[in-house]
């Protein structure tokens, strides 16, 4: 009895306290993209659009009247959330099409449509990602990449290479890369081609998550260096921690007892993680605030330009990656 008083005196005053700083600190700093900007007669693509931050994403850009694409693996999900946006924002021209990252050859027929079936396209968000911690050891993609990199870096680099012509001629010309802070724990990437497979030499090890959010910084920075003539902005970003179902597949993951730790985990993610909404709006201001325009090729957090890893900011390393992801993905460049 003395010991659940003193808990109540003592104990949970301590951790209300600590907890509205961490609150304060982690939460309440979020930044809002607050601006009115109107999107009629644009056109955008959000892979990944059917959960998370994607859908979030897609739901907002809606909104703002933009013709939006749901770019997704899994169409009948994809179809619900679009009927779920449609029917909220009263916009008919949220559309999906089927997008699987994991294959070369699923990136390119998705390319070859939105090339046969848009007239424009205005800004491209790459938003899609798998963690590492659902896939098996040594699991690959169709054409035997990583699977973790191939779906969250080559799959991307060949989309928005493909999609570039058509990105150019629109008016507003934007590439958003949605990397993560893991990219800091990247080790250095092995760029040596001693092994001609593409499936081991860059990360033979378990480090493919932070390695394909290190790819994504890299990506971005590069394709505004080959970009700036064109008028082209590209940026990546860290959109926060945030509870959505990626947590699933890590937690469940690591547990003896999958399918439950996420649901122990959960009210404890609630509390610490920010959600959907928040972690949407630095994806927000890289594809729509005006000032981003100065910033191309930059990593952005919590809506502000944001100082990545040493790795992230090698503008050599950017430009072997790009060879290197030529290679592996059949492009001519
Ligand atoms: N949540 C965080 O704390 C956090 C932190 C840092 C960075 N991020 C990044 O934020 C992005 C969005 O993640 P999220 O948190 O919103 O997680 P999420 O809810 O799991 O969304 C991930 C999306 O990617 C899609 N996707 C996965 N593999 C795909 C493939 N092969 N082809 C096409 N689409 C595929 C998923 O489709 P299915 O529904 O079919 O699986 C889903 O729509 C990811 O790039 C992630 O790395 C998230």
């Amino acid at each position: 009895m003395a010991c659940l008083s003193a808990i109540i005196k003592w104990v949970l005053p301590i951790l209300v306290a600590l907890y509205g700083v961490y609150y304060w600190q982690f939460i309440a700093s979020r930044r809002y993209f607050t601006s009115d900007v109107v999107l009629d007669g644009k056109t955008v693509i959000v892979t990944g659009a059917n959960s998370g931050i994607g859908r979030v994403t897609a739901l907002d850009l809606a909104k703002r009247g933009a013709r939006v694409i749901l770019a997704c693996r899994n169409l009948q999900k994809a179809e619900d959330v679009a009927k779920d946006i449609k029917s909220s924002t009263g916009n008919s021209e949220v559309v999906v099409r089927h997008l699987d990252l994991s294959s070369l050859q699923s990136v390119r027929e998705f390319a070859q449509q939105i090339i046969e079936t848009e007239d424009r396209l205005d800004i491209l968000i790459n938003n899609a990602g798998v963690a590492a911690a659902a896939m098996k050891a040594g699991a690959v993609t169709k054409d035997n990449f990583d699977f973790v990199f191939g779906t969250n870096h080559f799959g991307h680099f060949l989309l928005t290479n493909l999609l570039l012509d058509l990105l150019k001629k629109s008016a507003l010309k934007r590439v958003v890369t949605v990397s993560s802070l893991a990219h800091e724990r990247a080790p250095q990437p092995n760029m040596t081609r001693e092994d001609p497979s593409v499936a081991n030499f860059l990360y033979p090890h378990l480090e493919n998550y932070p390695l394909s959010k290190l790819a994504n910084v890299l990506f971005a920075r590069e394709l505004a260096r080959r970009e700036k003539a064109s008028g082209l902005i590209s940026t990546s970003l860290h959109p926060g921690a945030i509870f959505t179902p990626i947590w699933k597949t890590i937690v469940d993951h690591r547990s003896p007892i999958r399918g439950v730790m996420y649901y122990m985990f959960s009210p404890l993610m609630w509390m610490l993680f920010i959600d959907e909404t928040a972690g949407a709006q630095t994806t927000l201001h890289c594809a729509l605030d005006e000032s981003v325009a100065e910033f191309s090729g930059k990593y952005f957090d919590n809506c502000a330009e944001y100082e990545p890893s040493t790795f992230a900011q090698d503008d050599e390393l950017a430009k072997e990656l790009w060879t290197v992801s030529c290679e592996a993905t059949g492009l001519k460049c």
